[in-house]
């Protein structure tokens, strides 16, 4: 099965990606993900990927599909009982398109799109206080879901640090090109009749509880 987690920087796509692995048979495949380990590895891709990111752009499509097949194609089994979760891909209209048309030539398709409904005003704040594991990724809030030990993950008991564009003047360029280029796969997906809502303000635990309630009604 395969889902595309769909929403504006801070909604909890991540968060959410993480409860659903903890939990079933997942994969996550999380382009943002994907280039900060390049750019962690100083790859040639992380070098280009780097300079959009930390001015809070979109990396160039051209840069950004094959990665993502790259990563699907290396998914062993994909029965209808392995859900394939798409973080932070597609964003635009073209990654859309071009998702579709590779999905179409695989004899797959995308299942559902959980679109995170969420308040502009709260992402900032959310973000602002983000902390990431820099070995296992897992992701905290020195509020909403602090670690045990400050500065400490919880999962793997390595450092945990704010990410490059986690500065306030990124995440407000971020958001204005959230709403510019990828709010309109809001009703790309409506069109196709595979979009499913979920009450993003809410707790983790509830939007986790949303999700499965509502992936249980259709599947
Ligand atoms: P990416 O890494 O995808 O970042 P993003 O979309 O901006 O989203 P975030 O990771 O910031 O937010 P999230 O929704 O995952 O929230 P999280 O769960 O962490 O992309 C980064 C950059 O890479 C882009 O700007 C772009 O340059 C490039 N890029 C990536 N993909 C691309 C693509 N397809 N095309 C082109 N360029 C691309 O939660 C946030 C915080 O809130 C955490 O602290 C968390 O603990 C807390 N929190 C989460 N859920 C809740 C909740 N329900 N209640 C309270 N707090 C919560
Ligand atoms: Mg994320
Ligand atoms: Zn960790």
């Amino acid at each position: 099965m395969n889902i595309i987690l769909l929403g504006p920087p801070g909604a909890g796509k991540g968060t959410l990606a993480n409860k659903i692995k903890e939990e079933k048979d997942a994969v996550q495949i999380a382009t943002g993900d994907i280039f900060r380990y390049n750019i962690s590895n100083e790859t040639d891709l992380g070098l280009k990927a780097k300079a959009y990111m930390d001015r809070g752009d979109l990396v160039p499509d051209e840069l950004t599909v094959d990665l993502v097949w790259d990563a699907f194609d290396k998914i062993d089994s994909k029965d209808d009982k392995k859900i394939v979760l798409f973080d932070g891909f597609p964003r635009t209209i073209d990654q859309a398109k071009a998702l579709d048309l590779g999905m179409k030539e695989r004899g797959q398709k995308i299942d559902q799109v959980v679109y995170f409904d969420v308040d502009e005003d709260i992402l900032v704040e959310r973000i602002s206080g983000r902390r990431v594991c820099t070995n296992c990724g897992a992701t905290f809030h020195v509020k909403n879901n602090p670690p045990k030990v400050e500065g400490v993950c919880d999962v793997c008991g390595e450092k945990l640090i704010q990410r490059d564009d986690d500065t306030e003047k990124t995440v407000e360029k971020r958001i204005h090109v959230y709403n510019s280029q990828t709010a309109v796969l809001i009703d790309y997906y409506k069109d196709q009749g595979i979009l499913l809502s979920i009450d993003g303000t809410n707790s983790p635990d509830e939007v986790f509880d949303e999700f499965n309630d509502k992936l249980g009604e259709i599947s």
